[in-house]
């Protein structure tokens, strides 16, 4: 029997949600059914299908006592409806279900992983967090919170870990049968560490080790952590708060970081090499899961806590996903590309090749907001081209601008002009691959978002747009000569079953 709490959450859904035109949101990208979204929590296979839970508040466009929204899908593109799957209905998550994971259980039943939160008077008498590890258990629309809750609190933790800032588990079942996860933590020196927990499928936790810690370097606390062996390796990721810039790598402020290294159960995980995971604007707390045909695929918020009070003024839903990606690793990075199920969605193929672009042109059948478009760029002749420029989403007043300089080797996202009312940061630069001045940019729109996955995956850089539909133009345009490819999809999901 759902709670009181849930239970109006679930028919404020079915009153309001349904009140939101389709075309009033993105076609194939993750949204809340009404209100706010934040963190995907729970992405995982449950009986053959992929589900998705997410940090949800539906009473409000805003952050608020944490809900989990729920969807599912077969294809990781056409998302179906679920009803709330928790509410902050006990003592112990009294200010919230905050982010956690998922996970099938030996007997058929799913297990929900996640941070109860309360909040108490301190002794300087300010209000604080205190921060628990939840179950709760169900058949992929109802769950029941388990009766002996919390199963992990402070004195599961490592000396000087704060009870404060520990949240966020990722749980998995590992191939020997156990149940591990992965949580964020606040150490003694102020910064973030990632703690490994075994024995989750008796409702309880064995502290494993501390996997890596932070030490001031890479940001503060380290929130959503993810393990996963990738390629031969294994790879650590996490999102941590009050970054500072390093070269063009880590912006200021929410970013994100991922560490690969190697695992061994004695010595524990060896970093070898440290990247940001996404360079764009909008891309915080991925969170991933294997497929049945071992594919390891990766979704995020697509947002930034630091942009998240610019958006369309009346809005019935704030917050989206990023399209999932495909991972893998080339040369000790991290790949990302859209999940190949996508290509079956593209439709009125328009090609161009060896164009030569010198100025600003535009091309037949080159347009629109819902599409997958790959450009590939290379200088042509003695006045090769200094600058090269993708303008998207544009009419006489609005465009989105990506621009590569090959000299620099520096890609620029640029959403200054992309209609946000509000002076947030809205550029970001970063360093690509450089290949004598070719270069490769797969863009892909929806709606109100674009997301740039540059030479074959090499780099990833999202970002949300609320332009008006109807600029749907895109030119290119060569300071210098340029030749380009394009190579140009629709993406239509009108008329498929989910
Ligand atoms: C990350 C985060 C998590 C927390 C959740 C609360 O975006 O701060 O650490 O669990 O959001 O909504």
């Amino acid at each position: 029997m759902p709670s009181d709490v849930l239970q109006k959450a679930r028919d404020f859904e079915v009153q309001y949600g349904s009140h939101i035109p389709d075309n009033e949101r993105p076609a194939f990208h993750a949204t809340p059914t009404i209100g706010w979204m934040n963190d995907p929590n729970g992405f995982s296979f449950y009986k053959g299908e992929c589900h998705l839970f997410y940090q949800y508040h539906p009473y409000s466009n805003e952050w608020g006592s944490m809900h989990w929204g729920h969807l599912k899908t077969r294809d990781f593109l056409r998302w179906e409806r679920l009803p709330a799957a928790l509410a902050p209905d006990q003592d112990y998550d009294s200010a919230g279900c905050f982010s956690g994971g998922a996970v099938e259980l030996d007997d058929g039943r799913q297990l929900l992983m996640y941070t109860g939160v309360q909040r108490e008077r301190n002794a300087d008498g300010f209000i604080q967090d205190v921060q628990t590890q939840c179950v709760a258990i169900g058949d992929g629309v109802n769950y029941e919170k388990w009766g002996g809750n919390p199963i992990l609190d402070g004195k599961d933790l490592p000396e000087g870990g704060s009870t404060i800032d520990f949240r966020d588990p990722k749980v998995w079942r590992d191939r020997d049968g156990t149940f591990y996860a992965v949580i964020g933590n606040r150490t003694a020196d102020g910064s973030g560490a990632i703690l490994l927990y075994r024995g989750i499928e008796n409702y309880r936790g064995e502290f494993v080790r501390t996997l890596d810690a932070c030490h001031n370097q890479y940001g503060k606390m380290w929130e959503c952590p993810d393990f996963f062996p990738l390629d031969g390796r294994q790879v650590l990721i996490t999102s941590p708060q009050d970054m500072c810039p390093m070269g063009l790598e880590f912006h200021a402020g929410n970013g994100t970081l991922c560490l690969i290294g190697d695992y061994d159960t004695e010595k524990g995980f060896t970093r070898q090499a440290a990247q940001a995971i996404d360079y764009g604007l909008d891309f915080y707390a991925p969170q991933t899961l294997e497929t049945p045909d071992g594919r390891r695929i990766m979704i995020a918020w697509m947002q930034n806590w630091d942009t998240v009070n610019s958006k369309p003024y009346n809005c019935r839903w704030f917050g989206q996903m990023t399209l999932p990606r495909e991972l893998s690793l080339k040369n000790g990075r991290l790949i990302q590309n859209p999940v190949r199920e996508l290509e079956a969605y593209r439709r009125e193929r328009v090609i161009h090749q060896n164009i030569p672009v010198c100025g600003e042109i535009n091309l037949p059948g080159v347009q629109g907001r819902v599409l997958d478009m790959t450009v590939t760029v290379r200088p042509i002749g003695p006045e090769r081209y200094r600058w090269f420029r993708i303008c998207v989403a544009k009419d006489g007043e609005h465009e989105t601008i990506i621009r590569y300089r090959p000299d620099q080797g520096l890609l620029k996202l640029d959403r200054i002009r992309s209609g946000l009312p509000h002076d947030i940061v809205h550029t970001r630069s970063f360093l690509v691959r450089s290949r004598d001045g070719e270069i490769k940019l797969r863009i892909i729109l929806d709606r109100c978002s674009l997301e740039v996955f540059v030479n074959d995956g090499e780099q990833a850089a999202s970002a949300v747009i609320y332009t008006q539909q109807e600029a749907d133009a895109i030119t290119f345009e060569a300071s210098g000569s340029a030749l380009i490819d394009v190579e140009k999809y629709d993406l239509a999901f009108d008329g498929q079953e989910v």
